[in-house]
């Protein structure tokens, strides 16, 4: 295992790896991640039979529930409201342009039809292959297919229980002395992502979860791994936790991307405070995951819903540095979304009603410094000014000249935003400032959350 001696943001665990046919480079990376880049918006889904202790996905690992006690909620997952189209619809009225579902998590539970296990859903009362019916929905809905994939299974035989941290039997005395196959363990581990990547068509992401001490990169087979997904999905992108989890970044920062090092970092529940680069300074496709409340899977007590208007601003955040965001549904045993998860989905539609071309496509504005009334996004000539916070008077567009505007605009009404000749900026006469409130000086947005103004720049700019 080699660590570079890099700065602390990139101080990562790489993996030393010894060569081979497989490259990976930037540019690569980049033509692979376009359609995902100017995505920038999707919908993460954990849904599962952990839904009915209804305490989040973790719930069988922080309970230390025996696996047969765990297997009884198979008798009781009866999905009748399960419906994926509806799903789909709503991701896509937000504005989402993919989604990412839980295929199978770290309990092993496998929402599709598994010839590797009897531990799925097809032997519920649900009787069906689940994720047939999701890819399907999505497709049909025109959104990017992407399915979760846990490289763990507590359920299985041979996967480390006594010695692993996340293990439900955790330094549990009955397990001291196991011994696993772990030949075993990947070898099933590959075969059901080989049913993953040839069952369902094609797919869009692949977003496995998740690397953690000796457990990473070719303790998986991760080579192997990646060359038979590309073997049948050729396009697929694949997130960076074959190699590392949401707390690192992998070796997709380094000047030698492993084959394994996956199209994008994952950071999780954590917004960077700049974006993602590599060694080089070169930018790094990235997607900050994060919940609604404080729960992937369903946790039917916890109602700490984050604000639309929070989550809408911290989507501009990360799109003004050049990520991607992609927000989470804990779907009900019965298969519906909250309530709470829709009216925040809701929110986001009206929002991108008037406001999607500030986003779809868009990246950080180009040699602009943070304004601190909110972000900028851009997209070839044309910069968004995000305004969060209402100025008093006229909007300073600090490191724009008025002379290389050619106009502007509120993408709400599509109204005209003209360049300010107020005399309360005469003071400031080499700076360029927007008249947002022509006439007057009321400090009140046409949207309280994130108001926009397009900002066409002249060609030669
Ligand atoms: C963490 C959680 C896992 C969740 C993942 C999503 O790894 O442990 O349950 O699926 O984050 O990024």
């Amino acid at each position: 295992m080699a660590v570079y001696k890099l700065p602390f943001f990139l101080a990562i665990r790489v993996n030393s790896y010894k060569g081979g046919d497989m490259t990976n480079s930037l540019e690569q990376i980049n033509k692979r991640t376009q359609w995902f880049r100017d995505a920038r918006f999707g919908m993460f889904i954990h849904w599962g039979i952990y839904a009915i202790p209804a305490r989040g996905e973790w719930v069988r690992s922080f309970d230390k529930i025996e696996l047969d006690d765990y297997l009884k909620y198979m008798d009781q997952f009866d999905p009748v409201d399960y419906n994926p189209r509806a799903w789909a619809k709503a991701a896509k009225k937000a504005g989402m342009k993919y989604m990412v579902l839980t295929a199978k998590h770290h309990d092993g539970f496998c929402l599709f039809d598994s010839k590797y296990t009897d531990y799925k859903a097809t032997n519920t009362k649900a009787g069906r292959d689940l994720v047939k019916e999701y890819v399907e929905a999505v497709r049909a809905e025109g959104l990017g297919v992407g399915l979760y994939f846990s490289l763990i299974d507590w359920s299985h035989k041979d996967f480390p229980k006594y010695k692993d941290i996340h293990s439900p039997h955790y330094k549990d005395k009955r397990f001291k002395d196991e011994k696993i196959d772990w030949d075993n363990y990947k070898n099933f581990l590959h075969k059901q992502i080989e049913e993953i990547v040839t069952n369902y068509g094609k797919l869009d992401i692949l977003w496995f979860d998740f690397s953690y001490e000796d457990m990473y990169g070719d303790k998986w087979g991760a080579k192997e791994i990646v060359e038979m997904v590309r073997k049948y999905q050729p396009d697929v992108i694949m997130d960076n936790r074959l190699e590392t989890s949401g707390e690192g970044f992998g070796s997709i920062v380094t000047e030698n991307p492993s084959p394994y090092s996956g199209d994008f970092v994952s950071p999780e529940q954590i917004l960077p405070y700049e974006g993602i680069k590599n060694i080089d300074g070169e930018d790094i496709p990235w997607e900050l995951c994060l919940t609604m409340n404080n729960n992937w899977g369903y946790n039917a007590n916890d109602k700490e819903f984050k604000s639309s208007k929070l989550l809408i601003r911290k989507l501009v955040e990360c799109v003004s540095k050049n990520g991607n965001m992609l927000v989470n549904v804990g779907p009900t045993a019965r298969g519906y979304m909250p309530k709470e998860s829709l009216e925040i989905l809701e929110d986001f539609g009206k929002w991108f009603d008037k406001n999607s071309e500030s986003i779809y496509g868009c990246g950080k504005a180009k040699d602009l410094p943070k304004p601190d009334w909110g972000y900028y996004t851009q997209k070839d000539n044309v910069i968004y000014a995000h305004i969060f916070e209402a100025p008093i008077g006229p909007l300073p567009l600090i490191g724009l000249d008025k002379d290389e505007i050619d106009y502007m605009a509120y993408l709400y009404d599509g109204s005209e935003v003209t360049v300010s000749d107020s005399w309360v900026i005469k003071a400031y006469d080499k700076l360029t400032f927007a008249q947002i409130y022509p006439g007057s000086s009321t400090c009140q947005l046409p949207d309280d959350t994130d108001t926009v103004i397009k900002i066409v720049l002249k060609n030669n700019n």
